[in-house]
């Protein structure tokens, strides 16, 4: 059987690390915002080059204080690519603010400037100097780009598109943790950078974690503030705004700290387990039995998802794979324009193809930095009988 992920085997490389940090914390008692979360917090600034990191409970709560300390809220709209997990949207209806779905590059499973662009051209129009939808008069006030699989969104191209009309740039990160362009961290481009430490991530905690950056200093005091219940930094029962509660706990933090170390060479793992299903698999590709994902040019992709497309009946070929004994996932099968909870927005089938075929095609093969290079090969063998039916 060849397991989608082996978490036991990360973290045996750094079992006694871990125990001794979880130790220290047990010993002093402090749970939540100490001195292992500061620890991780210096270290993802230092790693990162962001002035400011902060540290809180999830990716999903990270996305959600971005947005509320861009002052997003009601009667605004941020664009969102509608081929995602569903936190990048749900971040943006628990703000209040009313998610506007755009579409994918095939290519790259990654909405870039041609994508956003589009969705304002469809859905908003000029009013007094702003952009408002065409039918609820939300405001556009920021574009959401997610780094989907661990690869960098175009954000040159989407700097453009923002600049031009001010809008905020928030990146959804949550699945690249150190993926970069040219040298720079995804998540530093945007006013806000979100990150998840999920456990399943490339850097997963022991539960729930997530990560903010952000390179402007009233940002990051505002989102330290939302972070604990809009408390003010000198007086913590004084109380200017609502936030939540989004500490992180010190037990996830230890985990993080004995992790981080071995991200790099977990990356470096991971591209490797790649470029070896890239090699493998090039022969069914060009035989036209499926599509491989592209080595990103102009960005260091992380590979969080491998993920292929199969054109034609990719459940069955998943479910052979299952039968086979290779665990195969399938991230994500329903868009989410066409969600139930977002029925109200009015988006039907067709609306964006590029996101709706990917539903349909998109395989992901198992990737992580334990994988042999034996494995890989099982992989692809199953893979390519499973295609051949
Ligand atoms: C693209 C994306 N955005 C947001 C999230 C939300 O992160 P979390 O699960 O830590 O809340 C995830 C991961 O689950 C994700 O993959």
């Amino acid at each position: 059987m060849i397991a989608f992920l082996d978490l036991a085997a990360d973290f045996s490389e750094v079992e006694a690390d871990a125990r001794r940090r979880i130790d220290t914390v047990l010993a002093k008692q402090q749970f939540v915002l100490g001195a292992q979360t500061a620890e991780l917090e210096t270290r993802v600034r230092e790693m990162s080059g962001a002035p400011a990191a902060l540290a809180c409970s999830s990716g999903s709560d990270a996305l959600y204080l971005a947005l509320v300390a861009l002052g997003i809220g009601p009667g605004d709209a941020v664009a969102v690519p509608g081929f995602t997990f569903f936190a990048s949207a749900g971040a943006v209806a628990r703000a209040g603010a009313q998610p506007v779905f755009c579409d994918i590059d095939p290519a790259s499973f990654v909405a870039g400037g041609e994508q956003f662009e589009a969705a304002i051209g469809r859905e908003f129009e000029g009013c007094a100097g702003q952009l408002r939808h065409r039918r609820s008069g939300a405001r556009l006030r920021a574009l959401m780009p997610v780094h989907l699989y661990g690869r960098a969104a175009p954000m040159a191209q989407l700097a453009q598109v923002a600049g031009a009309r001010r809008l905020a740039i928030i990146e959804d990160a949550a699945q690249a943790i150190g993926a970069t362009i040219d040298g720079r961290w995804v998540g530093r481009f945007g006013s806000v950078g979100c990150f998840s430490f999920y456990p399943t991530k490339n850097l997963g905690g022991a539960g729930d974690g997530g990560m903010l950056l952000t390179d402007d200093a009233a940002t990051a005091a505002r989102l330290q503030r939302l972070r604990v219940h809009g408390a003010s930094a000198s007086d913590p029962y004084l109380h200017r705004e609502v936030g939540i509660n989004a500490r992180m706990g010190e037990l996830q933090a230890a985990v993080l700290n004995a992790k981080l170390g071995h991200l790099a060479v977990w990356t470096e793992r991971r591209r490797w387990v790649a470029a070896r299903y890239l090699e493998r698999l090039a022969p069914p590709a060009r035989a036209g039995a499926l599509i491989l994902p592209q080595v990103a040019a102009e960005s260091q992709q992380v590979w969080h998802q491998f993920a292929v497309r199969v054109a034609e009946r990719r459940d069955e070929v998943a479910a052979r794979m299952e039968a086979d004994g290779v665990a195969v996932r399938v991230f994500y099968p329903r868009p989410l324009h066409l969600q139930p909870c977002f029925a109200e927005l009015g988006y039907q089938t067709g609306d964006l193809p590029g996101c709706e075929r990917a539903a349909q095609q998109v395989l992901c093969l198992p990737i992580y930095p334990s994988l042999r290079a034996d494995d890989v090969d099982r992989v692809c063998e199953s893979l390519i009988a499973a295609l051949a039916g």
